[in-house]
């Protein structure tokens, strides 16, 4: 079925139906795992080998694993969904390939052959299928990982690396479903700056953005906005989303940066849009922009969108000064219907035209 030979070592504790299916009526989001992950391992002089299936369960790792110390990580994000006929597909999987190596040049970690990563999701999926979750809206989160394991203490890329692959069920990122979300604009912290890391998906982008998420929830806030790091103007993105902003005559903007995460949402929405006949562009938008087309009714709707958040309408942005928009806003009418017609193809409702959908459990 895969290129690649997997070693299988059951998990022996795995899971009851009954406690799965538990879990799989109330999922939240990835607040549980599946029985099992993938791992492979890479090293300088025996590049990518031992391909595994094993139990799901904490990883042994040297204290000085250059990890540890120096966060040389990069992950993806992405989902499976079950269809009505109850095959198990994944969304633009590719695309997740083809980014997780752009990570892995920029952290100096080894690029992973796209077709071992396409195997990696197969081999999860051929163990933890019924971890799938069959309700409408809900999904297997899948979150394939890759990080330096070297011993060692010297600042230099890691001559042993790991990959690993693990799943769990997820219903809505945002804990009011799609309900309009409130975005806090932080005015004192960068999550990336010019030259930095900020296109690649590692973990240190997420460590940046923590403080600023924090101030976030003390406002009441469920996601934090970032401008770029020069001029404190530009929009670059939310913590963990793509922000894209529509106009009255039905245009559409996003921000344009080479220090945010060309997210595939994102990429695939906009494609959406465009094949409606709405005029896409990507270029730098500024708070002040989004600030005046709000109040003088140039820009209607705004959303966030993101593998976990799908598409989520952004009802109002806070700053320390000033308010965009209102926390009881209606969900704008773009929003929620591109929002529809990608979940409908994601859950086969609707023709996959563009080839966008990949078949996990055959
Ligand atoms: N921006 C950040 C910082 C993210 O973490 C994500 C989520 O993965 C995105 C954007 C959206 O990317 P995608 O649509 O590929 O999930
Ligand atoms: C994703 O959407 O996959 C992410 O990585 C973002 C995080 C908010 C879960």
């Amino acid at each position: 079925m895969t290129g690649l030979d997997f070693h299988r070592h059951l998990n022996l504790q795995a899971k009851s139906p009954s406690e799965r299916d538990a879990i799989l009526a109330n999922p939240g989001f990835v607040d549980h795992f599946t029985d099992h992950m993938v791992d492979i391992c890479w090293s300088e002089t025996g590049g990518w080998h031992r391909p595994r299936i094993q139990a799901y369960g904490p990883i042994e790792l040297d204290p000085a694993a250059a990890v540890l110390h120096y966060g040389q990580e990069i992950f993806e994000g992405m989902k499976a969904f079950r269809h009505a006929d109850g095959s198990i597909w994944t969304f633009r999987p590719d695309a997740n390939a083809r980014r997780l190596n752009a990570s892995a040049v920029r952290m100096a970690l080894p690029e992973l052959p796209v077709e071992y990563f396409l195997d990696s999701l197969k081999a999860l999926i051929s163990v933890d299928a019924e971890w799938v979750p069959s309700s409408p809206d809900m999904s297997l989160y899948i979150r394939p990982f890759m990080f330096a394991k070297e011993a060692f203490l010297g600042v230099r890329p890691a001559k042993k690396v790991a990959y690993y692959v693990i799943a769990g069920p997820a219903g809505s990122y945002f804990k009011g479903g799609v309900a309009p979300v409130s975005i806090w604009l932080s005015e004192h912290y960068s999550r990336a700056g010019k030259g930095g890391t900020g296109a690649a998906k590692t973990g240190g982008n997420y460590a940046a953005s923590l403080v600023a998420q924090n101030e976030a929830y003390a406002n009441g806030c469920q996601q934090v906005l970032f401008l770029d790091s020069v001029e404190g103007k530009y929009l670059e993105e939310l913590g963990g989303m793509n922000v894209v902003l529509v106009y009255k005559d039905g245009s559409i903007v996003t921000p344009l940066s080479d220090s945010i995460l060309p997210g595939i949402t994102r990429d695939s929405i906009l494609q959406l849009a465009e094949e409606r006949g709405h005029t896409v562009t990507r270029r730098p938008v500024s708070i002040d922009e989004w600030r005046e087309g709000a109040a003088n009714g140039d820009i209607v709707e705004a959303f966030a969108c993101g593998t976990a958040a799908v598409v989520t309408p952004i009802g109002q942005v806070k700053a320390k000064d000033f308010t965009i928009g209102s926390a009881d806003a209606e969900p704008g009418e773009l929003t929620m219907s591109l929002r529809q017609e990608l979940t409908d193809i994601q859950y086969g409702r609707r023709e996959d035209t563009h080839g966008w959908m990949y078949r996990l459990d055959a």
